[in-house]
C-alpha cells in the first residue's frame, strides 16, 4: 500500500492516544489481566486503514482486538475510526510483526487475523511474506492448541502458495475457498475487500488451526556466533560480558572498521551494496576528519573486548541542545541480541548527561524496521516519513519517563 505522507501525523496520533499502546513489550504476558472485560485476544497483523478491525471490535466486545501496523501514516486513520466508533476494547501499535515475539508470550492470542496482506510477488522477498515459514513459527508460538490463523486475499499465487506453506508446517486447514462471496456477503470486509469486490475480484479465504504438529520456532536454526565473548553473552544464562561506550580512539576506530561486514539493509537500493574492504590508509584519515569537528562526538560499543559497533551523536546544535544519534553494529552476528538498544539508550545517556542537550533526532531507511524497533524501544517517537526516510525524535523527559520505572540501569553504570 502506498500511503500519502500525512505531514500532520504526530497532532493527530496525539489526539486519538488513547487507542495506542507506545510500549507493547511492557503489555507482554498481561494483555488480558490488563483488559479485564475482555476474555479473549484477536491480534491483526497489518491493520491499514483499520475498518475490519474496528467493525470486529463492535460485534466482539468481550474480545480484546489489538491491530498491528507498521505504517503510521495508515494506522492513524483506523485510530480515528476507533475513537470515533467510541469503542473500547481495541489498540493499536506502530510495530513490525517480524517482532511478535517481543509482544506476545507463548500460546497468549487467541486469534490471529492476516487480512490482504503484502504479495511480495519476487521470489527472493518470500521471506517478507506474512505466510512464510518464518512467520508461521512466530504465530505457532504465541497460539494455543486449536488457536486459529484467518487469512483472506485476492492475490491467486499468493494463496496457493500460502496454502503449501501452512501445510507443509503442520496446520489443520479448513474453510478453504476461492470466492468467499459467492453467495453474497459473508463476515466483516477490510478496506481492501470493499474495493476488490466492487471491482469484481475473488477472495480466497481459509482458516489455519494450530495442532501438536505445527512446528514453532523451536524447530529454527540457532545462529552461529562469531567469538567466544558473543558466546558468552548469549550462553546458558550466566550474565555476559559487560556492554559499554568508550569514546573513540584511532585503534578503536579501525578495531571498528576492521570488524565491519556491511549489510545489503543499510542501503537504500540492494543493488548500491557493496562487501565492505578494511584500507588503513582511508580509516585513518577518516578517523582525522571526525575528530576535527566540534559538532559531534563519537564513541565504539564493546562488549567485553570486543568491538561490535560504533555510535555517534552528530550534528550538535548547542543554542538548540539538539542532536542527532546514529548507530551501526559491525555485523549480522551481533544484531537481533538487544546489544543496539542497550547501546542507543547508553547513547542517550551521554547525550542527555554529559553532553548537556534535551533532544535528540535520528532517522532510519524506511525499510529497516530493526533500526526503528531499537529507536522505539529508547522512546523515540516517529515525527514523519519521506519517500526515503523515517524521522524519529526523543526529548530528555520522554527519556528519563521511560526508564523511570525501576527497570534497571545500563549496563556501564550499573
Ligand atoms: C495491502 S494492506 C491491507 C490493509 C488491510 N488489512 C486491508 O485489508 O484493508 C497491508 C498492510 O499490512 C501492513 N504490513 C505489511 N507487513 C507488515 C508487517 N511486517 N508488520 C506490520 N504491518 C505490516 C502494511 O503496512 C499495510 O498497511
Amino acid at each position: 500500500m502506498r500511503m500519502r505522507k500525512r505531514h500532520n501525523l504526530a497532532p493527530r496520533m496525539e489526539a486519538c492516544s488513547a487507542f495506542l499502546i507506545e510500549d507493547p513489550a511492557a503489555m507482554r504476558g498481561e494483555w488480558l489481566a490488563a483488559f479485564p472485560e475482555q476474555n479473549r485476544l484477536y491480534v491483526e497483523l497489518g491493520c491499514g486503514k483499520g475498518r475490519f478491525t474496528v467493525e470486529t471490535a463492535k460485534r466482539e466486545p468481550d474480545a480484546l482486538i489489538l491491530a498491528i501496523e507498521k505504517v503510521p501514516d495508515a494506522m492513524v486513520l483506523a485510530m480515528e475510526r476507533a475513537r470515533d466508533a467510541g469503542i473500547t476494547n481495541v489498540r493499536f501499535m506502530d510495530f513490525d510483526a517480524a517482532n511478535l515475539p517481543e509482544i506476545f508470550a507463548p500460546e497468549e492470542i487467541h486469534r490471529l487475523y492476516l487480512n490482504f496482506s503484502d504479495p511480495w510477488p519476487k521470489s527472493r522477498d518470500a521471506k517478507f511474506r506474512l505466510t512464510a515459514p518464518g512467520f508461521l513459527r512466530l504465530y505457532a508460538d504465541a497460539l494455543p492448541l486449536g488457536g486459529e490463523v484467518w487469512f483472506k486475499t485476492d492475490n491467486g499465487p499468493l494463496f496457493d502458495w500460502s496454502l503449501e506453506q501452512f501445510s507443509a508446517e503442520g496446520w489443520a486447514l479448513s474453510q478453504v475457498t476461492n470466492d468467499l462471496h459467492r453467495d453474497g456477503p459473508v463476515g466483516i470486509m477490510t478496506d481492501y475487500e470493499v474495493k476488490f469486490t466492487a471491482e469484481g475480484l475473488k477472495i480466497n479465504r481459509l482458516v489455519a488451526a494450530r495442532t501438536a504438529e505445527t512446528k514453532t520456532t523451536a524447530a529454527g536454526p540457532v545462529p552461529r556466533l562469531r567469538n567466544a565473548a558473543l558466546a558468552d553473552a548469549r550462553g546458558g544464562g550466566a550474565p555476559g560480558p559487560a556492554l559499554r561506550l568508550e569514546e573513540e580512539s584511532l585503534p578503536l576506530c579501525q578495531a571498528f572498521f576492521k570488524a565491519l561486514k556491511q549489510a545489503p539493509e543499510l542501503f537504500e537500493k540492494p543493488e548500491d551494496f557493496r562487501p565492505y574492504e578494511y584500507d588503513p590508509a582511508r580509516v585513518d584519515a577518516f578517523y582525522a576528519a571526525r575528530k576535527a569537528r566540534d559538532d559531534r562526538k563519537d564513541y565504539v560499543i564493546l562488549l567485553g573486548e570486543d568491538v561490535i559497533g560504533e555510535l555517534a551523536i552528530k550534528r550538535i546544535r548547542r543554542e538548540k541542545a539538539e542532536g542527532e544519534l546514529e548507530i551501526c553494529l559491525t555485523c549480522d552476528e551481533v544484531k537481533n541480541r538487544d546489544f543496539g538498544s542497550r547501546a542507543v539508550r547508553l547513547g542517550l545517556e551521554r547525550a542527555f548527561g554529559e553532553l548537556g542537550l534535551e533532544t535528540v533526532l535520528a532517522d532510519t531507511l524506511l525499510h529497516n524496521t530493526r533500526s526503528q524497533r531499537v529507536l522505539q524501544k529508547n522512546g523515540f517517537r516517529t515525527t514523519g516519513q519521506d519517500g526515503r526516510f523515517r524521522f524519529f525524535r526523543v526529548t530528555k523527559e520522554q527519556f528519563h519517563r521511560r526508564f523511570s520505572r525501576g527497570e534497571g540501569r545500563a549496563d556501564e553504570e550499573g
